[in-house]
């Protein structure tokens, strides 16, 4: 079905164009030196000494639990309101997921009580998802897990450019994982990134990602290196060049798009403001904008409201079911209805209305106005 407006859209112009030419053009596709001034300009972006690229935001997150040191054994409390790649990254890891709740109906980031509530002798580390672009509670969370020992992994999947204070989220916990997936605020189709302050995570990560082979192909093929060994068994999750290209043109307009997103969901917020029976989150915080969520007073209206929309070519979406609830967590962590209320009434009640910086404010307009329609 192609949707009037859809949920999300990128817009990439000559820019891009002229980048991926480039690349075409030098006859070397996989990880080269696209890749490495992609990382380095990540990496000055975010104000930290230097990132590592990789294949997707799940391979990031894969990566950075075995290099922070996940395996069996070994508990990791994660979020359940997040996409279920956060929690199956822990789960490739070796290690198992400990889920916990929101903070509230206005604030769908992990609550740190529950978090410290949830610590073991068999806890390792927390991983935080910044939902929808907004900050976790990071004093709080950093705090819980210095106390205790235990590593803070950020998936700052939704939130690439927000900050907690001065400093940019992914780069306040013991590893940062950032995804470029399609619908994402910086897009490089598929992609993803990994920053860390230690710089022997990084190693490792970078070790990882290619067979655990200590030298890459372009550095033979550049004549940097003669020969490789192998120090551990790694994966291919190499980014390639062609991706890196994309991702080094969108990073530059990341800033401009990441304010227009903010200002739509302003409109949003204030245009929907008139309509009671809906209300939309995170109205104190600060954030970069990756998705629009609106929760609906009344259970039983959410799916008839996205019937309404969606048959006005309006198309919506559910972020997220939580993991705790998906069959093979059930099955096999033993996970249960029950567990996590605040995230399971949430889940019947939220709905994600289409938010890119392309979107026009009629656009917001006419969305909050077939809102308001279903409403009368
Ligand atoms: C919160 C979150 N974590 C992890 C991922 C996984 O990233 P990817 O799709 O790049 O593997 C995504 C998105 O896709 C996400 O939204």
């Amino acid at each position: 079905m192609k949707w009037r407006i859809p949920l999300s859209d990128v817009h990439l112009g000559a820019e891009e164009a002229t980048a991926l030419q480039r690349v075409l053009q030098s006859g070397w596709l996989t990880l080269g030196p696209e890749v490495r001034s992609f990382e380095t300009e990540w990496a000055q972006f975010l104000e930290v000494a230097d990132a590592v690229a990789v294949s997707s935001g799940t391979a990031a997150l894969h990566l950075a639990s075995l290099a922070l040191g996940v395996g069996p054994g070994s508990e990791v409390i994660v979020p359940t309101l997040s996409f279920v790649a956060t929690a199956n990254a822990v789960v490739l890891a070796g290690g198992r997921p400990i889920f916990v709740d929101v903070r509230s109906e206005d604030d769908l980031t992990m609550d740190p009580e529950e978090v410290e509530a949830a610590i073991t002798s068999r806890t390792v580390g927390v991983v935080v998802m910044h939902y929808g672009g907004y900050p976790c509670d990071m004093d709080a969370l950093k705090r819980i897990c210095d106390q205790h020992g235990l590593f803070l992994m950020e998936d700052a999947a939704h939130a690439p450019g927000a900050k907690w204070g001065e400093r940019f989220l992914g780069s306040i916990g013991g590893a940062g994982c950032f995804s470029f997936f399609g619908n994402k605020n910086l897009t490089t189709g598929e992609g993803g990134m990994v920053v860390a302050p230690a710089p022997e995570i990084l190693e490792r990560v970078r070790l990882l990602r290619s067979h655990g082979m200590t030298s890459l192909s372009w550095e033979r093929a550049s004549g940097h290196a003669w020969d490789y060994e192998v120090l551990g068994v790694g994966f291919n999750y190499r980014l390639t060049e062609l991706a890196a290209a994309l991702g080094r043109v969108q990073l530059r307009k990341l800033e401009i798009n990441n304010r227009r997103r903010v200002e739509l969901l302003k409109k949003y917020r204030t245009d929907l403001s008139a309509i009671p029976e809906v209300k939309m989150p995170f109205g104190e915080k600060e954030g970069v904008g990756h998705l629009c969520v609106i929760v609906v007073e009344e259970e039983g209206a959410r799916d008839g409201l996205r019937r309404h929309l969606a048959e006005r070519g309006i198309q919506t979406s559910l972020h997220y079911p939580p993991i705790h609830l998906f069959k093979f967590y059930q099955e096999t962590f033993g996970t249960r209805r029950g567990d996590h209320p605040k995230a399971e009434d949430l889940h019947r009640r939220l709905i994600t209305l289409p938010l890119y910086p392309t979107l026009r404010e009629e656009q917001v307009e006419e969305i909050v106005e077939s809102i308001a329609h279903y409403f009368r």
